[in-house]
């Protein structure tokens, strides 16, 4: 065993079929490397926790913390090593949509398998995850887990092999944080209550066609056509608010993007605040539309390059 074990993970983006792959759709997600997240671990005296949020013993950390006390728990039932003490420094902007409990949860599993110098396998290191994803957003499609801990974008299904492929695509993309707190967790059970309140099958509709939408998305990626997957995104965007995940903010900020130049806009991942994303054609142009959505509320705003550069 070391005396220090060093764990990572970035934040994530999707691009197209959140809400949707929990149903079994396919969705579009990439690694978003503007963001990330550091744990160290070293054997302490007794379990510790030390992150923005919380500096303390972990028994009495809050129950947001929830997912990674169950992590560890999980951890050292499979390897008991002792009282640990955990170091966690992230930029991913927590609750917003980007992946930030599942960055967590990968990268204290990294590091726990680093202090202990064993190997982790792909498939290990998803399963601890998902464990942890369970606590906090109860029925995760593990797409978060997937793309925020590799580092090339995916066409996800969930239950099959991951499927890279490039994001080959001349554009521009704006994420931006509304500032509010994302709802996962509530989002995706008023779905799923939805979904079974719905014997006309309304509900359904709209995730089989954002699961299409998402499958055209990867076809005007591939094809380099723009103004397609901006079009695909608006329409997405539609399909989202009548599962009710999208809200006032962010319909605000993505009719702002919208206005000044975007070619389109939707949100990205749980919703109900965190971030909404939009696309331009030039980086001259997302500059633009980053002004824009800063002057109308937005907290933070990025810049993510979609040519196959920025994977190469
Ligand atoms: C959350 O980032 C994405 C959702 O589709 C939930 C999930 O897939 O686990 C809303």
């Amino acid at each position: 065993m070391k005396t220090i074990g060093y764990g990572k993970a970035n934040g994530k983006i999707i691009l197209m079929g959140e809400h949707a792959v929990v149903y079994g759709e396919p969705a579009i997600a990439f690694p978003f490397l503007a963001t990330n997240i550091n744990a160290t671990i070293h054997p302490c005296d007794s379990f510790q926790l030390h992150c923005a949020y919380y500096d303390g013993s972990l028994e009495g950390a809050p129950e947001t913390l929830n997912s990674i006390k169950v992590l560890i728990n999980q951890l050292q039932k499979d390897f008991p090593i002792g009282p640990l003490s955990l170091n966690i420094e992230s930029t991913i902007p927590a609750e917003r949509g980007m992946g930030s409990s599942a960055a967590v949860a990968v990268a204290i599993t990294r590091a726990f398998f680093d202090l202990l110098d064993q190997s982790l396998s792909q498939e290990k290191l998803l399963a601890y995850v998902e464990q942890a994803e369970r606590i906090a957003h109860g029925n995760p499609s593990g797409i978060d887990a997937a793309a925020t801990s590799g580092h090339d974008p995916m066409y996800f299904t969930k239950g099959h092999p991951f499927n890279f492929f490039p994001l080959n695509i001349d554009a521009f993309l704006v994420v931006a944080d509304t500032g509010v707190k994302g709802q996962t967790r509530e989002a995706v059970k008023d779905v799923s209550n939805l979904v079974s309140g719905d014997p006309g099958q309304e509900i359904m509709r709209h995730i089989h066609l954002l699961g299409a939408l998402s499958k055209e998305a990867k076809k005007a990626i591939s094809e380099n056509q723009v103004q397609r997957l901006a079009d695909i995104m608006n329409e997405a965007q539609q399909h989202l608010k009548k599962l009710t995940v999208s809200n006032q903010l962010l319909d605000t900020l993505i009719q702002t993007a919208l206005s000044a130049g975007a070619l389109g806009a939707k949100l990205t991942g749980g919703g109900r605040g965190g971030c909404m994303i939009a696309l331009t054609n030039t980086k001259k142009e997302a500059q633009v539309v980053c002004e824009a959505l800063e002057k109308n509320g937005a907290v933070s705003t990025w810049i993510q390059g979609l040519g196959v550069h920025t994977y190469a």
